[in-house]
């Protein structure tokens, strides 16, 4: 089906939506498809929203309902009051959800309920952690989409393993890798480097931003002991997440241990290129580190991206101080060598445009989740 019949809708709420939906609009645009952006304001400061728009290029929202922060049922809440009317307002052909926030997860169900078609963009993956709030959004998007669109063939097989079947599942890639090589040339010019006075492969790059790492002080403590004697070997550098600022703030950190602001994109990605080693629980970080093959320390007890782990360079190490201490002594020692997963190949948004736009249109669709019990 001719892409230039389709409106489809792209939404993206915060800053891990930015890089992933960028290329999917952009391979959508290319074909002709009618794009229409849906920002949800779930994340809504300046280093945390604007300067990505700026670094990748978006255009500016064609849509914001700014919702803001809140509780998980009152930000959900929101983001489904307000997407509701706008898309019947809009009314798209199929919208297009990335990741797994809880914007993700408002406007999946808006969608299902809806009839327009829905696609998730990152589908399958599962770090069967029930206390992520990510996970019960992970699975729940998944539930209500007809188009699961996965990153890595684990994400896949998760996928066939609850059920859903081959016509649903379409192993596209991962488009995070589509904006890391889009614009790694750009990112090695940023001066970040000099502003921060770092030397290239002299320094470590730490992110925290899970809930059950920065909002428990006594886990926080016991990271920022595990920081204080790495940074002992390896100065290390954090960018803050709005999240953990105030925490942080309060309990202190260790020598060695530099506090800035959230990074922008491209400065972001050049302090990752240049870093010995990157400690994070981030998810997207754990995926571009593989991709750049700079080796990568998670403080988590479980991935969703366990691709990273058998493929990448990326090493469990849990959260207890010492376990740490030694995954990280083990890694700067003996780097893992990187293999990059297929489809991590800068193409996933094009595959995933061919996806959509030979699913018909508004009058002639495919609704692979209509079927009767039990066929999935
Ligand atoms: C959210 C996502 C998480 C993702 C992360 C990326 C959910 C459930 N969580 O977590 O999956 O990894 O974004 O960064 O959707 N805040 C600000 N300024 C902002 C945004 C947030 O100060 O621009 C502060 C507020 O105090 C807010 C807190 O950060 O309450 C948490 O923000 P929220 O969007 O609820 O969750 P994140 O922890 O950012
Ligand atoms: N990122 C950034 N600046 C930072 C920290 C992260 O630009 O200070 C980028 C990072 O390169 C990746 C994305 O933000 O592209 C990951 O987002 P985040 O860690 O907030 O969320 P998660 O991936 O864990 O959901």
């Amino acid at each position: 089906m001719p892409g230039s019949q389709l409106r489809i809708v792209c939404v993206a709420g915060a800053r891990p939506n930015y890089m992933k939906v960028k290329p999917v609009m952009d391979a959508l645009e290319a074909r002709g498809a009618e794009v229409v952006l849906v920002h949800t304001g779930q994340h809504y400061d300046e280093s945390m929203n604007e300067v990505f728009f700026r670094d990748l290029g978006i255009r500016p929202p064609d849509h914001f309902l700014g919702v803001g922060s809140g509780s998980h049922a009152e930000q959900t809440g929101r983001v489904m009051a307000a997407f509701e009317p706008l898309l019947g307002q809009v009314s798209p052909d199929a919208v297009v959800v990335v990741g797994d926030i809880n914007s993700t997860l408002a406007c999946a169900l808006v969608t299902a309920k809806a009839g327009p078609l829905l696609a998730h963009v990152e589908a399958g993956l599962r770090s069967r952690d029930w206390a992520m709030p990510e996970e019960v959004n992970r699975v729940a998007t998944d539930r209500v989409s007809d188009y699961l669109l996965a990153s890595s063939p684990d994400a896949a097989e998760n996928l066939r393993a609850e059920g859903y079947r081959d016509d649903q599942v379409h192993l596209v890639g991962n488009v995070m890798i589509d904006t890391l090589f889009a614009n790694l040339e750009r990112a090695r010019g940023s001066d970040v480097l000099d502003r921060y006075g770092l030397a290239r492969g002299g320094y470590g790059l730490v992110t925290l931003h899970r809930p059950a790492n920065v909002d428990d002080p006594g886990v926080l403590t016991g990271l920022l002991k595990a920081l204080g004697e790495i940074a002992g070997h390896c100065p290390l550098l954090l960018p803050v997440h709005p999240r953990a600022a105030g925490r942080l703030a309060e309990l202190g950190v260790p020598g060695g241990l530099r506090l800035v602001p959230p990074a922008g994109y491209l400065d972001f990605i050049a302090l990752q290129d240049a870093a010995r080693i990157v400690l994070t629980d981030s998810g997207g970080v754990q995926e571009e580190t593989t991709a750049l093959g700079v080796p990568c320390v998670t403080l988590r007890d479980n991935t969703e991206r366990p691709i990273t782990v058998e493929q990448g360079t990326n090493v469990l190490a849990g959260r207890a101080p010492e376990r740490i201490v030694a995954a990280v002594t083990r890694v700067l020692a003996d780097p893992p060598e990187p293999r990059r997963p297929p489809l991590w190949d800068g193409h996933a948004g094009d595959r995933i445009a061919e996806v959509l736009l030979s699913g018909g249109t508004a009058g002639d669709r495919r609704r692979p989740t209509d079927l009767p019990p039990g066929s999935r």
